[in-house]
């Protein structure tokens, strides 16, 4: 497999955006990915098991995020630093191949601040500019309107409609494919 820069090797990085810090998960936080994941929205919208239990969070922190890292992906806490806490997740996958699709929810209580938004900016600034990610690639429900407008607002083109192309919650459904490259203007400005 191609390889990007000595991506994801060594120490999982913190990355500092300009209202969230991205930091590896702990088990400490299972707590917070227990409660964040009861929401329908994060149920609906994801690929989180459903109904979502205490062992889930827990495998989620302990096991899944440590071993995304292990294999090549990139999963982060979004850390709201106005309060310290954890209050979502971004993760990025396939970064060691060049080519690396980003998934997030933010908690409930959290939205609506621009927080997203700037867990994907950093997110994709340290993919394309630190790690040399050539593609970054988001798949929306078309009907996810929250999730597409974090997309385009962080600067992410809409290539078009992939039938079919997911798998959530049961449901095979169609996506919107985004993508953002290094070169297009909105990552120079990232
Ligand atoms: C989608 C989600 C991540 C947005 O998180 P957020 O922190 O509230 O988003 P932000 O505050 O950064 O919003 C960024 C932009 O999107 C807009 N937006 C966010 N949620 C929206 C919604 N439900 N409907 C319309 N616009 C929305 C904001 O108004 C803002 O636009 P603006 O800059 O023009 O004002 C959050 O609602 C969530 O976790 N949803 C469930 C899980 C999910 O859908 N994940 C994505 C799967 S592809």
């Amino acid at each position: 497999m191609a390889t990007v820069r000595g991506a994801v090797r060594g120490t999982q990085p913190v990355l500092t955006g300009a209202q969230v810090r991205l930091r590896p998960w702990t088990p400490d936080d299972a707590d917070a990915v227990f409660a964040a994941c009861q929401d329908a929205e994060i149920q609906r919208w994801t690929t989180v098991p459903s109904p979502y239990s205490y062992d889930d969070a827990v495998g989620y922190v302990t096991t899944f995020a440590p071993q995304a890292w292990q294999q090549g992906d990139a999963v982060f806490a979004i850390v709201d630093t106005a309060t310290g806490s954890p209050v979502g997740s971004i993760g990025a996958h396939g970064v060691r191949g060049g080519t690396a699709e980003i998934g997030y929810w933010v908690a409930a209580a959290a939205r609506g601040r621009g927080l997203a938004r700037d867990a994907l900016r950093t997110l994709a600034r340290w993919c394309l500019r630190e790690v040399g990610v050539a593609r970054l690639e988001l798949m929306v429900d078309p009907t996810n309107l929250g999730s597409r407008r974090v997309a385009e607002v962080a600067g992410f083109t809409a290539e078009g409609t992939l039938r079919r192309r997911l798998v959530v919650q049961g449901r095979r459904i169609d996506v919107v494919m985004y993508s953002l490259l290094p070169d297009d203007p909105a990552a120079t400005a990232l």
